[in-house]
């Protein structure tokens, strides 16, 4: 894979005189993508065209979404799209783009879009913010009314998951953001157009239990949890709303209505059906980090409460 070092693509003429390196070894050590330098050489820009979506029933809210499995079902280095879960209120939509993916800025005014980084870089323009280099585990952004471009720029193919409206509409197309002043500048979460995970770890370091709200709005609430080995959680369930997780680090044990536990680590997305009882418990000798997916009004029925209601499914 390989990193575009410097340059607003948009101002870019010769692509072709681009200087390229290697990515650092931090992706590298996650081993999901390999080294093309030769993607660097011969880069081309083709003109804008839709990428692929696809969407098989048979894959879509599966109870663990397999970081591997999802890769695997594509050439690498390629463009492509994918929506492994639809939650009602959500469109989930696991999307890969090679750095020079074509520039689609867009506007949509009606439903904030959001976005976590699960591998490579990708540049970000959101309304009048500068360009922000989103990397692994941070989240991205854009509120209604903001217009967004995005372009993938470093990995073999720069992956993210996006949360959009389940009716999203894109149509307004052709709106450059303005890029005007830096994001994020002494601004506190929730709702920051950019969430690093790198300076979440500076701040609350890695070895402590942590959570931080990193996304609250009318529809989503997206909670960033980080928890020692061994950690585990009270058991409960929700009575209205699906329940996702994007795991980002560690490996995570879901113990899911009387379902066998399964293990999910990096990459891997978990999905639990309103009604059902579930906990979690950090396993391995690493500290995990998740991204919990809820409604904003979340309700919690733990099943240790004598006066809670017995989970529907369990
Ligand atoms: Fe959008």
């Amino acid at each position: 894979m390989c990193h575009l070092i410097a340059g607003d693509l948009n101002t870019i003429q010769d692509q072709s005189a681009l200087p390229f390196r290697c990515i650092s070894p931090a992706f590298r050590s996650r081993g999901a993508l390999r080294c093309r330098p030769q993607l660097c050489s011969s880069r081309q820009w083709p003109e804008r065209e839709e990428t692929e979506m696809t969407s098989p029933a048979q894959t879509k809210n599966l109870t663990v979404t397999r970081h591997t499995d999802i890769m695997g079902r594509h050439p690498g280095g390629s463009r492509w799209a994918e929506v492994p879960i639809e939650d009602g209120r959500n469109r989930v939509v696991w999307i890969s783009g090679p750095p020079g993916t074509p520039s689609d800025p867009h506007i949509h005014p009606d439903f904030n879009e959001y976005w976590v980084i699960l591998d490579g870089v990708t540049r970000y323009q959101i309304g009048q913010y500068g360009p922000i280099d989103a990397e692994w585990g941070d989240i991205m952004i854009a509120p209604a009314g903001y217009a967004h471009d995005i372009h993938p720029i470093e990995g073999e193919q720069a992956i993210r998951l996006g949360v959009t409206h389940p009716d999203s509409n894109h149509d307004i197309k052709g709106v450059p953001p303005s890029r005007l002043i830096p994001a994020d500048v002494g601004l506190s979460s929730p709702n920051l157009i950019h969430t690093s995970m790198k300076g979440l770890l500076e701040k609350h370091g890695t070895d402590s239990n942590w959570k931080e709200l990193a996304v609250l709005d009318a529809r989503n609430r997206a909670l960033i949890t980080h928890e020692l080995p061994g950690t585990v959680n009270r058991r409960y369930w929700h009575p209205d709303m699906d329940k996702w997780w994007a795991v980002i680090a560690g490996q995570i044990e879901f113990s899911i209505s009387d379902q066998k536990p399964v293990t999910a680590g990096p990459g891997d997305l978990v999905f639990v059906p309103g009604g059902t009882s579930h906990n979690l418990m950090t396993i391995g000798d690493k500290a995990s980090i998740r991204i919990t997916m809820t409604a904003p009004d979340i309700v919690h029925h733990y099943t240790d409460d004598q006066d809670a209601p017995a989970a529907p499914n369990g």
